[in-house]
């Protein structure tokens, strides 16, 4: 019996996938290298090339691991670009996840694990955020997950299907082999490390008038690590025969963007400018999980719970490789 991971040559789900290796589970991967790395990729395991909403592809791979599950990391990530480019998250975060999910289901497949997002939120009513919490998304993004989730309320009531959809806060730090890699980088903590490796001359500090602590955001950081150790246990969970779940996935502790700074000072010794710059559009104060539902549904604890020891992480992967993972994309893939 195999776990199906798509998504499996990104940030998280190449994680996942030494997790689940090391645990000794059979592990298949697929994913088209849009956005994702083959030098991520653990060449001692199977992997495809293609994408998610390849019936025929998705349906071989069933048929030749016996795969009994699936974690479902595949999708477009960034917010910015599903406001300008909305058919193409609709298409490739949404409809693409529905075949894969009539493809798994058509093969007796009924374990899936949904990489959700606090972003089908939108603007919190209050903080923390819990399940209960409104959904009303602020972005295509958003929405293209949203969605993902009533379809797996409905698959799940018409077929039984059996689901955790993990709505994670913001995904953060490396192990010794994988680390986060996107182009562009979007994220916070890689673009401070950056700096602080010389690649980037300064960081952007979006508003410093935030009705915050230092005036600047505040968001939940989550070790990519602790973040996959919950993957496993939502698995275990479903093995076990549990019901059907929407969980958040964050530390429950809030870190503003000049905490992150300084923090990032203090792990790599180095100076970091940081530039103060006009507050976005659409970006929150404040964003902070309750998480008190992954810990009692799946008894889930973190492990690095410190901002310190996450940063601390990311840097060791980023001085190991200050390239990030070496360019194999083909030409004519999508690519941001
Ligand atoms: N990184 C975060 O902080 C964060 C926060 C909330 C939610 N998420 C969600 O977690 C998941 C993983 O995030 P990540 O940061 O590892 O992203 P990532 O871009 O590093 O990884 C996504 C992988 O999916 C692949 N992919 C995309 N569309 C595909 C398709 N149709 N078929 C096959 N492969 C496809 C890409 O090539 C890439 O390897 C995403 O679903 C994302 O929306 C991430």
């Amino acid at each position: 019996m195999a776990i199906l991971v798509t998504g499996g040559a990104g940030y998280i789900g190449s994680v996942m996938v030494e997790q689940l290796a090391e645990a000794g589970e059979q592990v298949v991967v697929l994913d088209d290298i849009s956005r994702g790395h083959e030098g991520a990729l653990d060449p001692g395991l199977p992997f495809y090339r293609g994408r998610t909403g390849d019936r025929e592809l998705v349906g071989r791979i069933c048929r030749e691991h016996d795969v009994d599950s699936c974690i479902h990391f595949a999708a477009y990530a960034y917010v910015g670009e599903s406001v300008t480019e909305p058919k193409a998250y609709f298409e490739n975060n949404t409809v693409q996840a529905m075949t894969l999910l009539d493809e798994l289901i058509a093969n007796g497949v009924r374990r899936f694990v949904f990489s959700s997002t606090c972003a089908t939120y939108g603007e919190p009513v209050r903080v923390p955020i819990d399940e209960g919490h409104p959904q009303a998304p602020v972005n295509p993004y958003g929405w293209s997950k949203f969605f993902v989730e009533r379809i797996l309320e409905a698959y799940d009531r018409a077929y039984g299907l059996r689901f955790v959809a993990l709505r994670y806060f913001n995904a953060a730090g490396a192990t010794k082999k994988r680390g986060e890699h996107h182009e562009p980088e979007t994220h916070l903590i890689p673009n401070v490390l950056a700096a602080a490796a010389g690649r980037l001359p300064y960081v952007s500090v979006f508003g410093s008038d935030y009705p915050t602590p230092d005036g600047t955001c505040v968001r939940d950081y989550i070790h990519v690590t602790d973040l996959c150790s919950a993957h496993t246990l939502a698995l275990s969970y479903l093995r076990g025969g549990g019901q059907s779940e929407f969980i958040n996935l964050g530390n429950g502790h809030g870190y503003s963007v000049m905490e992150v700074i300084e923090t990032a000072r203090r792990v790599t010794g180095r100076g970091i400018e940081a530039r103060m710059e006009p507050a976005r559009p659409g970006d929150p104060a404040r964003l902070v999980a309750d998480a008190s539902k992954a810990r009692a549904v799946l008894g889930w604890k973190t492990q690095y719970p410190e901002l310190e020891a996450i940063i601390r992480t990311a840097w060791e992967w980023h001085e190991a490789h200050p390239e990030g993972y070496p360019h194999s994309l083909p030409e004519g893939l999508p690519k941001a």
